[in-house]
């Protein structure tokens, strides 16, 4: 899932960080990567830019990244349909793929490449381990935020043969609430118009299928690897079906 947040004020630079860092003899916790200052007590700080040198999430910028990344929200946003999430939610619901550890899983993404990601070409075994690691180091004492850190993009496995072989479309990129209009805030939305839902009358109204105040609970949200992991993590609560094994060395099923 990618949360949009508007950029903060870059205040400074890295060497007056250090510099800072230096005089006050405090300690920076910005999990290894440069992070402007904000607002005290926004409780909230987001670098300016990656690990790798870039600018996070320009959709709009001009390079071979950008078409591509275009192109998939093209077929993401014809093809996600009210349909076809209620389908891969029944089949991929029989959790019937595979079972294995969690660190098998996280190997298995090895061999996953994100389409939508205009930051990050490398597989997303990194990216898996380096949240993982930046989180640890800015937060130690909160073991449950590593390890949600480390599994949060464990469903992107869906890409792979073992568990369907989905297209990227079907698996990556930002999620949106199906049964109702396509929200305009939605990156490049112009291409929803080509999606049948939105010339379905149940489908395509402010509300459409939903009432007001219905809680996120009860909506259809557009299927990827973040609906997926929702669903193991919900069914292995539910059914109390080796629940630690999620957790630990041992294997559940997914
Ligand atoms: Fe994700
Ligand atoms: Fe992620």
């Amino acid at each position: 899932m990618t949360i949009l947040i508007d950029q903060p004020e870059l205040i400074g630079s890295r060497a007056e960080d250090q510099n800072l860092q230096e005089q006050t003899n405090e300690l920076v916790l910005d999990g290894g990567f440069v992070v402007p200052k904000t607002m005290p007590n926004d409780g909230f700080v987001a670098p300016e830019i990656n690990s790798f040198g870039k600018t996070f999430r320009d959709y709009n910028a001009e390079c071979e990244r950008q078409k591509s990344v275009e192109e998939f929200y093209r077929l993401q946003h014809i093809n996600q349909t009210y349909d076809f999430v209620k389908k891969m939610r029944e089949e991929y619901a029989k959790l019937d793929k595979a079972e294995m550890s969690i660190w098998e899983c996280c190997e298995l993404l090895n061999e996953v490449v994100d389409e939508s990601d205009p930051d990050l070409d490398e597989p997303q075994i990194q990216h898996l381990l380096q949240s993982a690691e930046a989180i640890r180091k800015d937060y130690p004492d909160e073991d449950w935020l590593h390890l949600t850190a480390l599994i949060h993009d464990l469903g992107k496995v869906l890409t792979l043969p073992k568990f369907g072989g989905l297209p990227q479309w079907a698996v990556v990129g930002d999620t949106f609430p199906l049964g109702c209009a396509f929200d305009e805030s939605n990156v490049h939305h112009k291409y929803f118009k080509e999606n049948p839902d939105s010339n379905n009358p149940a489908y395509n109204t402010k509300n459409g299928i939903y009432t007001e105040g219905c809680g996120l609970d009860n909506v259809m949200i557009s299927w990827g690897h973040d609906d997926y992991m929702y669903l193991v993590c919900l069914l292995c609560f539910e059914s109390n079906h080796n629940c630690a094994g999620a957790y630990s060395s041992r294997s559940t099923k997914i």
